[in-house]
């Protein structure tokens, strides 16, 4: 277990530290409540029953859709504003998609079910035992979406930054349903604006993603799985016929809309941002 882990943690309870009994759970110091500890991480809560667990993928800054990649061009333009000693908590952190981008910095990976790359499971929702003003920066990429309590999960996070800290936020706007069944919101950026005023954040960074072309992919393989594979006899074919068309004709516009691009919000044409990503800082 890493050490940074239990300076920060208390006993919900009382309020007393932890101590590492064997390796076996957590005991609290001054009123003998146990955590458990499994495989070297403390489960703070039980992970969800209905929980689809994620399978370990490749992944790097060239690999995955168009919105993960500009995760990573994200990722590495905000670390290079984050001292090298800050310590940062990769909240639904999952399968570590994003660890290669945070080699040789001070980590800590949290998420409701216990991934092998996982430090810590908890519900922040559930339980909060993170002393208040303990972390410099938290990363919260591709998961307020998964959370059905989304507001108290960030009020949480709030609640968890020194006065000065980010929380970096990825967030899908118009990406189809994934990780079903807990998949539960899409915020605006006006909503996610609204977070900000209600937690004492302020927003230093607000960002759109906009990529029409996989917009575009999205409603043609929307028509391919789903509609032409149903289809019987001369509809299949003649199905087929069109969608080829139309994806020759998606071909051809390729490189003249071009790649997917970041904006502000406000100054963006499209309503229809892929995602948002937001650097909150706490006042
Ligand atoms: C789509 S994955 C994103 C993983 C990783 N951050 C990335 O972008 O590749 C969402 C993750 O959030 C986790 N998650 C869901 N609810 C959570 C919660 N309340 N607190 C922390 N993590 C949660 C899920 O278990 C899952 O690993
Ligand atoms: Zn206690």
């Amino acid at each position: 277990m890493k050490s940074t882990l239990l300076e920060i943690v208390i006993c919900t309870d009382c309020g007393g530290n932890y101590q590492l009994d064997g390796n076996e759970r957590l005991v609290c110091a001054s009123c003998d409540r146990t955590i458990p500890v499994v495989g070297g991480t403390p489960l703070f809560t039980l992970p969800p029953e209905n929980i689809n667990p994620s399978e370990k993928q490749a992944r790097s800054p060239e690999m995955g859709t168009p919105w993960r990649q500009a995760n990573w061009r994200f990722l590495a333009r905000q670390l290079e504003e984050i001292s090298p000693d800050a310590l940062i908590l990769d909240v639904g952190a999952g399968r570590g998609d994003f660890f290669d981008g945070l080699r040789g910095r001070n980590t800590l990976a949290l998420d409701v079910y216990p991934y092998p790359e996982i430090d810590v499971v908890c519900d922040l929702t559930l339980t909060n035992p993170f002393k208040p003003g303990s972390v410099d920066v938290i990363l919260l990429l591709n998961v307020l979406e998964h959370v059905y309590d989304s507001k108290a999960l960030f009020g949480a996070l709030a609640r968890l930054l020194k006065p000065g800290g980010r929380l970096l936020v990825a967030i899908p706007f118009m990406v189809k349903m994934h990780q079903i069944p807990l998949d539960f919101v899409r915020y605006t950026h006006f909503a996610l604006e609204q977070l900000a005023a209600d937690h004492g954040l302020e927003i230093a960074v607000l960002e759109g993603f906009y990529d029409p072309m996989f917009f575009l992919g999205e409603g043609i393989r929307n028509i391919q799985w789903p509609i032409l594979r149903k289809m019987r006899g001369w509809r299949q074919y003649v199905g087929r016929a069109l969608l080829l068309g139309v994806r020759f004709l998606a071909h051809l516009m390729e490189p003249v809309i071009g790649p997917g691009h970041v904006r502000s919000p406000y100054e963006a044409i499209s309503l229809a941002p892929t995602g948002y990503q937001i650097v909150y800082r706490k006042k």
